[in-house]
């Protein structure tokens, strides 16, 4: 199926496996909450970004967006992918630092980096720090004259770009908090270009998340392109990748047709450099999280509840952007589908529902529950919330499973609390 992880199969009694390992194991083994990530998939769709993208346009560089998700293990297997980095905050850079990726091929984005981040990130030789406003610029400047550096900058701008996807992951409208608006953008370079530590090599946009739709990235590139000629530039970064699907069957555009395009408008263009820094495309599909089913609550007529043992602290995308998932019940993958059930967290908050009317196999108290595409701003946006504990995660391949985050414990909730 379109949404499931690559390795996913029914194995021995119709029961999922991913990586070669049962999930009722591992739900066993682990515990749950628990977020799988599958090597295979990740290591497959950078391949496939890497492959589409230099076969269109040779001079491309694939830098993955860290906040989809961002651990140490994953950051550590993407760069040994040969993919760049996009970071966005000092704690993304040190962890990337702790992966020993290389940071010349990182690129610090962010409306509002601290002097300190600014610092730290220069003196641990991110390669190019993408300035969003004037202030940005300053705070640069003075931020690498301290240290006696010089920057490589890219100038984000506003392109004022519609494209169709939810309000709150939309960033490239005329009325958005990122980038330079158009208008103010000669005045801008011409500062950027005065500035004596500071060198402009390229500009930036970024026009927004879960865009299932090549066209817009299409005029994207165009407009970059025609600016960083009118500027005399030569690297241009398109931002965020293209979307995934959610539910089974759901259509996407092929990545080859997106690399296909984006490589048409920089025809004839070789020395051009192109960045794209998917996200949630390069991760999303390879997680699944499995929870264990406690209470089931039937309101006859109304609706019948599956509570899980966990919900919006581990995944806040529904809650946030009325986000739509798919599910199975690991050990009766196989089975008919026959109960449709709601889906309903552990948090005290009445619109903690993970999945609303789903239709399942015959669903027990005790049944292990997989959602699928959780590996994209399911970690990487979990809270604390009433101080449950954030959930392991497992990377899985080939019939083996590492432990790479660890679970939680009471211990770490209260670790910070001085008194
Ligand atoms: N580059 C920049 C500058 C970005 O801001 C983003 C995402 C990306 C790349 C990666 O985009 P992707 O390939 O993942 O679409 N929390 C939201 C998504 C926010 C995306 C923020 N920026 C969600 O869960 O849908």
């Amino acid at each position: 199926m379109s949404n499931l992880p690559d390795t996913a199969k029914l194995g021995k009694n119709g029961q999922l496996e991913i990586g070669g390992c049962s999930c009722a194991d591992l739900a066993r083994k682990f515990g749950t909450p628990l977020y799988i990530i599958d090597e295979a998939t990740v290591r497959n769709r950078c391949r496939a970004y890497v492959q589409s993208f230099r076969q269109s346009h040779p001079n491309t560089e694939i830098a993955f967006a860290c906040k989809a998700l961002c651990t140490t293990s994953v950051v550590r297997l993407v760069a040994s992918e040969g993919l760049g980095l996009d970071v966005s905050s000092g704690g993304e850079i040190y962890t990337a630092k702790k992966a020993k990726a290389s940071l010349n091929h990182a690129y610090f984005h962010g409306n509002n980096k601290a002097e300190d981040e600014l610092k730290f990130a220069l003196q641990s030789g991110v390669g190019r720090m993408v300035i969003d406003n004037f202030d940005e610029l300053n705070r640069l400047e003075k931020a690498a004259r301290e240290i006696r550096k010089t920057a490589n900058i890219f100038l984000r701008i506003n392109p004022g770009i519609e494209a169709h996807t939810h309000e709150y992951i939309k960033t490239g409208t005329v009325d958005s908090k990122f980038g330079v608006p158009l208008a103010q953008l000669d005045a801008v370079v011409q500062e950027a270009k005065n500035k004596k530590n500071i060198q402009l090599v390229g500009l930036h946009a970024h026009i927004g998340s879960q865009i299932l739709d090549v066209q817009p990235f299409v005029d994207e590139t165009k407009l970059l392109l025609d600016l960083i000629d009118k500027y005399g530039l030569n690297e241009l970064d398109i931002g965020g990748g293209i979307g995934i699907p959610y539910l089974e069957n759901e259509a996407v555009p092929a990545l080859e047709d997106f690399a296909r395009q984006i490589g048409d408008v920089l025809k004839n263009r070789p020395e051009i450099k192109l960045i794209l820094e998917p996200g949630r495309s390069i991760v999303g599909q390879a997680g699944v999280t499995l929870y264990t089913i406690g209470g089931i609550k039937d309101i006859p007529g109304i609706r019948k509840y599956i509570f899980i043992d966990g919900g919006m602290s581990d995944n806040p995308r529904p809650i946030l952007y009325q986000a739509k998932y798919a599910a199975t019940i690991v050990s009766k993958a196989s089975q008919p589908r026959t109960d449709k059930v709601t889906v309903a967290g552990r948090f005290c908050e009445s619109g903690d529902v993970l999945i609303k009317d789903i239709i399942l196999p015959k669903v027990e108290a005790g049944d292990t529950l997989a959602v699928f595409c959780t590996g994209a701003y399911n970690y990487a946006m979990a809270s604390n919330y009433n101080r449950v504990g954030r959930p392991a995660m497992i990377l899985v391949d080939n019939g083996k499973a590492a432990l790479v985050v660890r679970r939680e414990a009471y211990e770490d909730l209260t670790r910070n609390d001085l008194c």
